[in-house]
């Protein structure tokens, strides 16, 4: 019966022809000569941007068992600040932000969650606000709705009118795809709250994500227990 089961499984790789790629996690057709040199593009440059030497001054902010968090300035060296806008360009390409630039780039705030094996894989981007609109809680996709149209309804239609006070804004959060569900981003955010601002802990109401995708919208509603 296994067997059985085995062979249908492979059956259905073999035709879809998809891996995901072990160390840099991109999912690519390794009989597709196009993908494989794509992979083959993307694999260093990605492993080198994550790759995290180690600096002379380090902020840490806190540190885990399987890794720290460290937090980066606009002030900090170039060598630290490239670092965070590497990283952070690798996050912004995976989200689909067309814009490099940040809202208000002289008072963001990115934190790094660096591994034990010296590598980069969180990043958020802190900034300071005054007000933020509630994301509502979103109907079931339904059967007949496509990816796009389910996605634009989701920005379009996801947060209520009425301002309501928030002190950190969260422009872009981001994990690793091949380490992500092991609580690096709730480890990331306890950290934002507790150092953002200098002698108070934040309420996970004073935070609020801007433009969530659906990834970002289903880690926030269990984050903030809505
Ligand atoms: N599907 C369902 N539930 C999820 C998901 C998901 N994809 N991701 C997180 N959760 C929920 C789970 O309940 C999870 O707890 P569990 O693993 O015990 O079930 C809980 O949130 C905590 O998750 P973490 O492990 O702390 O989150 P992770 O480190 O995996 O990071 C993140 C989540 C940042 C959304 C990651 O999936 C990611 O980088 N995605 C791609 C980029 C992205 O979409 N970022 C958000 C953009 S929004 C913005 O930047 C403002
Ligand atoms: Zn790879």
């Amino acid at each position: 019966k296994q067997n059985d089961d085995q062979l249908i499984i492979d059956a259905g790789q073999k035709q879809f022809g998809a891996t995901t790629c072990g160390s840099c996690g991109m999912l690519y057709s390794a009989d597709s000569p196009e993908d494989n040199f794509q992979h083959t593009q993307f694999h260093q440059r990605f492993l080198d941007t994550i790759k995290f030497v180690g600096w002379k001054k380090e902020r840490i902010i806190t540190e885990f068992w399987d890794g720290k968090i460290i937090l980066v300035l606009p002030e900090d060296p170039k060598y630290a600040t490239k670092k965070a806008e590497d990283v952070r360009r690798i996050a912004d390409t995976e989200l689909g932000f067309q814009q490099v630039s940040l809202s208000s780039p002289s008072a963001a705030r990115t934190y790094l969650f660096i591994n034990s094996d010296r590598m980069v894989v969180g990043c958020l981007v802190a900034e300071p606000i005054r007000q933020a609109f509630r994301v509502l809680v979103q109907p079931e996709k339904t059967k007949d709705m496509t990816k796009e149209d389910f996605m634009e309804r989701h920005r379009a239609w996801c947060c209520s009118t009425v301002p309501e006070k928030a002190i950190c804004g969260i422009s872009r959060i981001w994990v690793f795809s091949l380490m992500r569900r092991k609580g690096i981003a709730t480890r990331m955010l306890d950290t934002v709250r507790n150092s953002f601002m200098y002698g108070s802990h934040l309420t996970k109401e004073e935070i609020a994500f801007s433009d969530p995708t659906p990834d970002g919208k289903l880690f926030a509603t269990k984050y903030c227990g809505t």
